[in-house]
């Protein structure tokens, strides 16, 4: 029985309340609304490149890059029918979302994968507000890399006040000079580097122009990386964007350190921009991570109007989450070793073994196991509702951004220095040799996929398995 058919057949608050996973207080109070979408994968043709360069081939759903953005309000429930127009398999997952196991969309390991001219219909509630996105989990270096994905936004039902709304949805796409995506997918010089980094960044799906803003103006921006590889390092000059989230979850509001905001792949950060300059002026934002390739984003245009000529003082902390709080009082530790890729400890035994390994695109590994699809043996067995703390130790060269399905977990420390946030992320980006501890309730039953979200590490074996026991 599913949990519609239990809502609609019993109306018994009491045993709702005890029912395990996602049912709140909010959700029995109010009759959630279900909210209906549609999402077609197949092939398109975007305008990517600035106008002077032809359209580009794309894959896309809905015809556009991004895809149609979804937005619902925290306690829906949405319905979403997928109809695959590719010439492939595919699926959907929802990054960052908890949803039940058998709708997180993993080829082979929640669902069978959604042939060609085949269609999936997944259903969930969305217990928490944030900035999510979407993408296939199948062939994902080439799928997401050829742009399907799309931004999903969860409105709190009481959200702070600011004048905009705005998603940027950053990507960057490897073109060749007449604008045709290059398809040199999950090569193994990208997967034994730092994966496929391209050379044509866009926000929306489009060359960033300027973007026009008004003296005064309150703005929420929520950044959403969805490119393979790049990790963005935007820096706002003499603004000061606080943080209001990371991965959705809400944090104390902060200035990022440097006033630089850094998303690796997969990761979202929610700020709000006060646009303190004067009108008629600009300022350019620039994205500083890889030393030496600094380029400018976007610029920054304020009109002649003013808004208003001091910044709004209401509050812009978010109201918490529904996440379960790990108890740290006899917590249970694990802990769990990258290695692999250049430069590093490639050896998992001797050079030969190693040359084998690479041959059948075998770099990275999990606690010296390289995976080779979605199914696998479990790393580590969780029990059900009990709280973990899980050392994470990157023992390469490279950054690796982390991500656990079905649930959100604290980054307590960085190499064994407490956090200032002890912030909620789905996805821990950690810097070469970086030792990460984090903390969770394991609250969510099912064989969760625990992977680096640069996708060419992830195709070169960077994945494996966290099950929580039902
Ligand atoms: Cu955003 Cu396993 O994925
Ligand atoms: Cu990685």
């Amino acid at each position: 029985m599913s949990r519609r058919e239990f809502l609609v057949g019993s109306g018994a608050t009491a045993l709702l309340t005890t029912l395990p996973g996602f049912v709140t207080q909010a959700a029995v109070a109010e009759p959630q609304p279900m909210r209906h979408f549609s999402l077609r994968p197949g092939k398109a043709s975007t305008q990517l490149a600035p106008g002077k360069y032809p359209m580009t081939p794309v894959w896309a759903y809905n015809q556009s890059v991004p895809g149609p953005q979804i937005r619902l309000i925290q306690g829906d429930r949405v319905r979403i029918a997928v109809e695959n127009a590719l010439d492939e398999e595919t699926t959907v997952h929802w990054h960052g979302l908890r949803v039940p196991h058998a709708m997180d969309g993993v080829p082979h390991l929640t669902q069978t994968p959604i042939g060609s001219n085949k269609h999936f219909v997944y259903e969930f509630d969305v217990p928490d507000a944030g900035t999510y996105w979407y993408h296939p989990h199948q062939r994902s270096a080439e799928q997401v890399g050829r742009g399907l994905y799309g931004p999903l936004i969860i409105e709190e039902r009481e959200p702070i006040t600011v004048d905009r709304d705005v998603t940027w949805i950053l990507d960057d796409w490897r073109l060749k000079s007449d604008a045709r995506i290059s398809d040199d997918f999950a090569n193994r010089h990208d997967m034994s580097h730092n994966g496929r980094i391209g050379n044509t960044v866009t926000i929306n799906g489009l060359a960033p122009g300027n973007f026009r803003v008004r003296q005064g103006e309150r703005i929420r921006l929520r950044l959403i990386n969805a490119a393979n590889a790049r990790i963005f390092a935007l820096n706002f000059q003499d603004h000061q964007p606080q943080i209001i989230a990371l991965d959705g979850q809400p944090v104390t509001p902060h200035e990022p350190a440097n006033r630089t905001v850094v998303l690796g792949p997969a990761m979202r950060v929610d700020l709000v921009l006060d646009l303190t300059g004067d009108p008629d002026t600009r300022f350019t934002i620039t994205d500083t991570f890889y030393s030496g390739l600094e380029y400018e984003l976007i610029d920054v245009v304020y009109g002649p109007e003013s808004l208003r000529s001091n910044a709004l003082d209401s509050p812009i902390a978010l109201p918490a989450n529904t996440l379960p709080e790990p108890l740290m009082a006899g917590i249970t530790r694990h802990q769990i070793r990258f290695n692999g890729g250049m430069m590093g400890q490639m050896m998992m035994g001797d050079g030969n073994n190693m040359m084998a390994m690479m041959r059948e695109g075998k770099m990275w590994f999990i606690n010296g196991v390289a995976a080779s699809g979605h199914v696998m043996d479990p790393l580590l067995t969780l029990e059900r509702d009990q709280s973990y703390l899980i050392e994470l130790i990157n023992d390469t060269a490279w950054h690796h951004p982390i991500h656990l399905h079905g649930h959100s977990f604290r980054v307590v420390s960085r190499n064994g220095k407490p956090t200032p946030h002890q912030e909620w992320q789905d996805t821990v980006l950690m810097a070469p040799e970086e030792q990460v501890e984090i903390t969770l309730v394991a609250d969510n039953p099912g064989d969760w996929m625990f992977h680096c979200h640069i996708l060419e590490h992830q195709a070169a074996g960077m994945m494996g398995i966290i099950r929580v026991s039902t």
